[in-house]
């Protein structure tokens, strides 16, 4: 794929977002609290204290990771401030101790856990009324409050999947989605036209580092689904017996099917000749026309192959969601520059679900491509690799060290990320294994 030098086109650079952005920190602070709430209050002591997954933290460990993080960045490094607790900073460093070994360390009790990053908050306000939002690369357009923001709107997306793979009942509610309304998708895939267009971004203020800078790319003509892979579409995939046929899966991925008995998303399982699936604590039979989730991208590679496609790569997946061929510009999401309303898109945790493939047609790109914002993470077939011109910010831990051939890209969002951390230039990443994550799929072809 063509790649040119790390600047944008006549009338092709991405557009900012309006309105103050110190009254947006505060906002997206007081949300991502009140978020973090609404995870972990309903849960008892005990519940919050246990390892559901090896795969996860007890939510203990996010709760006082979560002001850990917003000590080190805001009150330490922004600041200047001494540590509030040096000794515990080493049992929530994610580098230190894998997730497994969590629950063995002397982590702070849920009591404690909550007061200490309840006064990491007190000061970060007190911070954030006297700070200018200017003066270094970490206080410029306050990016460093936009960053805690969304490390705290992450933690929670990751608390949920916890509550996913927690036993027992539910816990959590939310409205249901509903119906889709509106117009229906005229058409099951969209045409994209070939050419350059600008991806990733330079003026977004609380981008992260992998998405920077802004740059051009080519890319030949692609069809790209109307909307994500639904379940209907997926069990046909499971009664041709998709499972079971080495031609559709990678190497790997079909030893990792063969040797954990897989033949179904994650959460599924059949009881008398129905399919069934377990969500948050409830189980229900599996919906035809929602988005599959809970696929790992080798399931997702060998349903596309199956289905005579392929995943489309990451930049024809930025493509489809940000160009406008009318204008030749890059959008910061599907329907324009606008930020995300309930109209536009499944965010937030607003349902504990994805809405109905073909819903949300606010929220459409130029082109008609639906519900490329939210709903299910989309795995796409690419690697987690730094643009060009990339510069590692304010951490190497948050995207360089994942960069390589092991990870592979994810994007979109799922119904559980906050609009502070999705955009169209936003890019998620994980193993190739993983089902545990909100993550579903769409298809491509060449034209
Ligand atoms: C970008 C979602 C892969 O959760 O591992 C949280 C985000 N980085 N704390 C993760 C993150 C540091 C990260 N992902
Ligand atoms: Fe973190």
């Amino acid at each position: 794929m063509p790649v040119s030098a790390a600047t944008a086109p006549t009338g092709g650079t991405d557009q900012q977002p309006p309105g103050d952005l110190r009254e947006r920190a505060a906002a997206a602070l007081i949300a991502a609290r009140a978020r973090t709430a609404a995870l972990t209050d309903p849960v008892t002591d005990a519940d919050l204290t246990a390892q559901h997954s090896p795969l996860m933290s007890p939510l203990v460990w996010d709760l006082a990771h979560i002001g850990n993080q917003e000590e080190l960045w805001l009150l330490r490094r922004v600041a200047g401030r001494e540590p509030m607790r040096p000794e515990i900073d080493p049992l929530y460093d994610a580098f230190a101790h894998p997730r497994a070994q969590r629950p063995a360390l002397p982590l702070l009790g849920p009591a404690e856990a909550r007061g200490y990053s309840a006064e990491v908050r007190g000061r970060v306000f007190d911070l954030l009324e006297r700070t200018a939002f200017e003066g270094s690369t970490l206080l410029d357009d306050g990016f460093a409050f936009g960053m805690i923001a969304q490390h705290e709107q992450q933690h929670d997306e990751t608390m949920l999947i916890t509550h996913q793979l927690r036993p027992g009942g539910p816990v959590l509610t939310a409205p249901e989605p509903g119906p889709a309304t509106g117009p229906a998708p005229s058409a099951p895939e969209v045409l994209v036209p070939g050419g350059p267009f600008t991806m990733g971004t330079s003026t977004e203020p609380w981008s992260l580092d992998n998405e920077r800078p802004a740059h051009i790319r080519e890319t030949a003509p692609f069809w790209i689904d109307t909307v994500p892979v639904t379940n209907a579409a997926y069990l046909a995939f499971i009664a041709d017996g998709g499972y079971g046929e080495p031609r559709w899966w990678a190497a790997e991925g079909w030893d990792q099917i063969r040797g954990h008995g897989i033949e179904a998303p994650l959460f599924w399982y059949r009881e008398a000749g129905q399919w069934l699936r377990r969500r948050f604590g409830v189980v229900e039979p599996v919906p035809a026309d929602e988005p599959v989730l809970h696929v790992s991208w080798y399931e997702a590679a060998a349903y596309a192959r199956w289905a005579g496609r392929r995943l489309p790569t990451e930049t024809e997946w930025e493509k489809a969601a940000r160009h406008d061929p009318a204008t030749g510009r890059s959008h910061r999401y599907p329907w324009g520059d606008a930020d995300p309303t309930p109209a536009h898109a499944n965010l937030g945790q607003r349902h504990l679900r994805p809405a109905a493939a073909g819903s949300y047609p606010a929220g459409a790109s130029p082109l008609g491509v639906r519900q490329l914002i939210g709903d299910v993470w989309e795995w796409t077939a690419s690697d987690f690799l730094p643009y060009p011109g990339f510069r590692a910010f304010p951490y190497r831990e948050y995207s360089e060290v994942f960069f390589g051939p092991e990870h592979k890209v994810l994007r979109g969002g799922s119904f559980a990320v906050d609009p502070v951390a999705c955009r169209g230039t936003f890019r998620n990443w994980d193993l190739p294994v993983r089902r545990q994550i909100f993550a579903g799929f769409r298809t491509a072809r060449d034209a």
